[in-house]
This record gives structure tokens, C-alpha cells and sequence, in this order.
């Protein structure tokens, strides 16, 4: 099947009490270890890309590299999704250059001024057939271009949702309910720790989410920043050389708690770069001599893949709902 938008995938989802995974994706192996992922576990998937993203590894190979994997992985629905797009003219750039859904991220701006950039991207989105994702609240920490202290986080406003996607008609809402972007999420002043000394973060907001569905009945909701930053990753990284103390992401039973909640599309990116980065520092240390890219970077994309396959099944739920 070709590119599709995340319409039916959410409606399905939200019905189901499950949630897509939206997993970012920056160069070929990426593409595939999720892909192969999905394909074997029967998962719809949501391949999104960054600003960052694009000006890595340029616009028209990304998309490419995702029309690829629709060729090969013809059985499951696979939406092409404009991560944290900054502002219109970002947007209309993938909604002319085949992306199948985009966020606009205007979640920094005041309240009016969100609805009225959210506003024009959707008219504009709308009249190409692509969804728009929006965002209220404000996550805590690092995207490639926004750094945003804890300080300056703020929970989204059930209160303001309504309005908001009335006025903007949205597709899906991003809301802040304590997940955070990047592996550092959280830091030790904000976290308990258990009896081995890991660090416990704070537990989400349920009741801002419940508050939102409330509010806005068979809505999806989104949301990012939800690495889980797996512990067995960060020692391997930090055993073989490298230097990620006390990093700390959002529990798996959170997410899966979400996901049979309104939450419909789950973003994960750090946990991605984290398998990989893993997995390359492991061959190195054990092999090397190795210098041809392929033989570490075969192993980082499996690493990506089994990682997805664990998420499908025991994080998301959409394992067979392809
Ligand atoms: O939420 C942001 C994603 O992790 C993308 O990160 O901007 O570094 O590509 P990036
Ligand atoms: P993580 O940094 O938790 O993977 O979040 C990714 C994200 O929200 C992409 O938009
Ligand atoms: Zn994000």
C-alpha cells in the first residue's frame, strides 16, 4: 500500500486502546531496523523526521529511503510525519514534498499565536490531504534546536484544549504531562532512587491526561519525549567508553498505561540513537580492527530492530494491527 496518513491508523488505535510508534529516523539502517521491525510483528508504524533530520541527511533521501520501505514492506500502513516542524513554510516544504502528516510546533508561543500559526498550516495541510499535529504545554529538555530547562516547562492546560483544536481543527494534540525529550530526562534532584541506587523519575501527569480526554472524547493524543532510555543500553555505552551517568528515561508500564488511555501516537528517538550507540562502541571495543562500516553498522541496525520489536509488543500494543 502507498504512504498514509495517521487517520485511520489513530482511529483504529484509540478504538483499540493501544498506541503507534513514531520513531525518528535519520539514515538507511534507522529506516530499516524499524521497518523490519513492524513488518515482522505486523505493526502500523509513523516514520517521522526532524528539521534536524533534514539538514543531515537532506530531504529527498529521507523520503526515498521511507518510499523504499513501503515498497518493501507492502503489507503494513507506514505514515511519513514532519517531526517538531518549526514553523509554515517547513511544513508546506514536506506537505509539497510527499510527507503523509506534520507537526507544527508552535507550543513556545502564546496561546493566540499558536492557534492562529497551528491554524494556517492545518488550511494549508487540509486543502493537500496531510494531518497536522499540534502541541499545548511546553516539554522540558533538548531537541536538536530547542533547549528547554525544566523551569520553563509548563503541564499542558486541560482547561485550554477544547478551544485550541476547535479553533485550529487539528488532527492530534501534543500535551505536556512530565515525559521530556532526550536520555537525560529527568535530574537526580527530581528523581528517588531504588534499593540499586537507579534513579526512579517522577510519575506522568494521569490526571492531566484524563482530564484532556475528558474534554476532547475519541481525540488522539500525542506524546513525545518518551524514551525509555533502557538501562542495559547506558552500561553497555558506559562500560566501552562512553560517559552517560544517571541517564534516566520514562518506565515502560507508564507508556503502556497511556497507550490504553486516549494516547495514540508515542514518539521515540533517543532510544533509538542509544541501541545503536551501544551497539557500535561494544564492536569497536571487541573488534578492532574492524573498519568497514558495515560490520558495525549491521549490528547496530539488528540492535534498532529488536528494540522496536520490543516496543511493538510490550510497550505500544500494535503488534498484529497491521
Ligand atoms: O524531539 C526531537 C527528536 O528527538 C528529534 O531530534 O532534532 O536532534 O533530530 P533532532
Ligand atoms: P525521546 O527523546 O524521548 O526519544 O523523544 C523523541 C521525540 O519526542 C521526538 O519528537
Ligand atoms: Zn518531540
Amino acid at each position: 500500500m502507498p504512504l498514509v496518513t495517521t487517520t485511520e491508523m489513530f482511529k483504529k488505535a484509540y478504538d483499540g486502546g493501544y498506541a503507534i510508534g513514531a520513531f525518528n529516523v535519520n539514515n538507511m539502517e534507522i529506516v530499516q531496523g524499524i521497518t523490519e521491525a513492524c513488518k515482522e510483528e505486523h505493526a502500523p508504524v509513523i516514520l517521522q523526521v526532524s528539521k534536524g533530520a533534514r539538514a543531515y541527511a537532506n530531504h529527498t533521501y529521507l523520503v526515498k529511503l521511507v518510499e523504499a520501505a513501503v515498497i518493501e514492506c507492502p503489507e503494513i500502513p507506514i505514515a511519513l510525519h514532519l517531526d517538531h516542524g518549526p514553523d509554515f513554510e517547513t511544513c508546506k516544504s514536506c506537505i509539497d514534498g510527499g510527507f503523509t502528516s506534520v507537526m507544527i510546533d508552535a507550543s513556545s508561543k502564546p496561546f493566540a499565536e499558536n492557534i492562529e500559526i497551528t491554524k494556517k498550516v492545518v488550511e494549508y495541510a487540509h486543502d493537500h490531504g496531510v494531518v497536522v499535529e499540534a502541541e499545548l504545554g511546553t516539554l522540558a529538555g533538548v531537541e536538536d534546536e530547542v533547549k528547554v530547562s525544566a523551569a520553563d516547562s509548563s503541564y499542558t492546560r486541560p482547561e485550554d484544549v477544547q478551544e485550541f483544536v476547535e479553533r485550529t481543527g487539528c488532527d492530534s494534540l501534543a500535551i505536556a504531562i512530565g515525559t521530556s525529550h532526550g536520555a537525560f530526562k529527568f535530574t537526580a534532584a527530581q528523581c528517588t532512587r531504588d534499593a540499586n541506587g537507579k534513579l526512579v523519575p517522577p510519575p506522568l501527569r494521569f490526571d492531566i491526561l484524563e482530564e484532556v480526554s475528558r474534554r476532547l472524547p475519541g481525540f488522539p493524543i500525542v506524546l513525545h519525549g518518551s524514551s525509555s532510555v533502557p538501562q542495559e543500553f547506558v552500561d553497555i555505552v558506559n562500560r566501552y567508553g562512553g560517559k552517560m551517568p544517571d541517564a534516566v528515561g520514562i518506565p515502560e508500564e507508564q507508556l503502556r498505561k497511556a497507550a490504553a488511555m486516549s494516547v495514540c501516537k508515542i514518539n521515540i528517538d533517543s532510544d533509538l540513537r542509544l541501541a545503536l550507540t551501544a551497539c557500535i562502541r561494544q564492536h569497536f571495543a571487541e573488534h578492532p580492527e574492524h573498519f568497514d562500516p558495515r560490520q558495525y553498522l549491521k549490528p547496530g541496525r539488528e540492535a534498532i530492530k529488536a528494540m522496536v520489536e520490543h516496543k511493538l509488543v510490550h510497550v505500544l500494543g500494535c503488534n498484529g494491527k497491521a
